[in-house]
């Protein structure tokens, strides 16, 4: 099942709807583990796994998926999707949706019962088989979504805003089974509006905002950097080469530098590196508080 690299790629990709430039220059990988794509509403999540799924073109741009391009049909072959916005025709019921998926999917009839019965526990669905999706709460069908989902046991599974639809406790079960498909080495591509849901389950992240990733990387490492805002006179080149060191440099104004993506644990390292290049510091000003708050300026920035 391991994937030799390149599980998820998307290289400098643009993709345009008239004037709406849904994303732009965007490029990330994933290789393993629990991937949180993050960002709000209109971000480019949804065109992102499109793209990936060769449902829409990129404007400009590569990449590839389960190691083969974007879209084609050796890359479809060993993924699974859950769609941010479904609906199953309310008269079948939850084994005939699943049996119905498993024909397009081309498994192999004499499993279909066992395969079925399986993906019906994991979603924790397995006493509501027989009945009609019409009568199913939202939670329900977004259960019966991510069972179809995780059909004959896909190497790279793409979930659009999975937990959007559900209750405190649903979320907790699909934490769960994306949990138990990490253990099993199943990459999983997150799409979430929702840095709570995020954080919990995600080995990396990308934070996207208007198209572009604004920063990527471990999410609490992200999260427990901040930006320093420091107000010195005398700062020689050796003090910008050491505040460097730290983290960007960015010239807020006249005498006023910002140190971006500095661990906080590191800031007082950095005034001791300062004052002792002989310079002389007014103020230190740390940028950010909360996580939500980092959030948000990453998004900001
Ligand atoms: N088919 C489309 N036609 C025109 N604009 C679109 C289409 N799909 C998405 N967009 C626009 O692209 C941007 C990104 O949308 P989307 O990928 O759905 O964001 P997200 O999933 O992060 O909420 C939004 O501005 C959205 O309105
Ligand atoms: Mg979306």
């Amino acid at each position: 099942m391991a994937i030799a690299n390149g599980a998820i790629r998307l290289e400098h990709v643009t993709k345009r709807y008239a004037k709406v430039v849904a994303l732009n220059d965007l490029s990330l990988s994933v290789e393993h583990g629990v991937f949180g794509f993050l960002g709000p509403n209109g971000a480019g999540k949804t065109t992102a796994v499109k793209i990936l799924l060769g449902l829409t073109r990129p404007t400009t741009g590569s990449g590839s998926l389960a190691g083969a391009a974007f879209g084609s049909k050796p890359s479809l072959g060993r993924i699974g999707y859950l769609p941010e916005l479904f609906r199953y025709q309310s008269w079948l019921t939850a084994r005939e949706v699943l049996a119905l998926h498993c024909e397009l999917a081309g498994i192999d009839r004499a499993r279909w019962g066992s395969e079925i019965d399986r993906i019906l526990a994991t979603v924790g669905l397995a006493d509501r088989g027989t009945s009609r999706v019409g009568t199913f709460s939202k939670g329900m069908q977004q259960r019966l979504g991510l069972g179809v989902a995780l059909l004959d046991d896909p190497a790279v599974v793409l979930l659009d805003e999975p937990t959007s639809a559900l209750d405190p406790v649903g979320r907790h079960d699909v934490r769960e089974i994306i949990r138990a498909l990490r253990e099993k080495g199943t990459i999983v591509f997150l799409n979430s509006h929702l840095l709570s849901e995020v954080e919990q389950v995600c080995d990396a992240v990308a934070i996207v905002d208007r198209g572009k990733v604004v920063a990527q990387g471990d999410l609490t490492q992200l999260l427990r950097t901040s930006s320093v805002r420091v107000r010195a006179t005398g700062l020689s080149r050796e003090a910008r080469a050491a505040m460097a060191r730290f983290g960007e440099l960015d010239d807020d104004a006249d005498g006023v530098v910002l140190v971006k993506g500095i661990e906080r644990e590191r800031i007082p390292e950095l005034v001791s590196a300062i004052v002792a290049s002989g310079a002389r510091v007014y103020a230190v000003e740390s940028q950010h508080e909360s996580l939500e708050e980092r959030f948000l300026s990453l998004l900001g920035q």
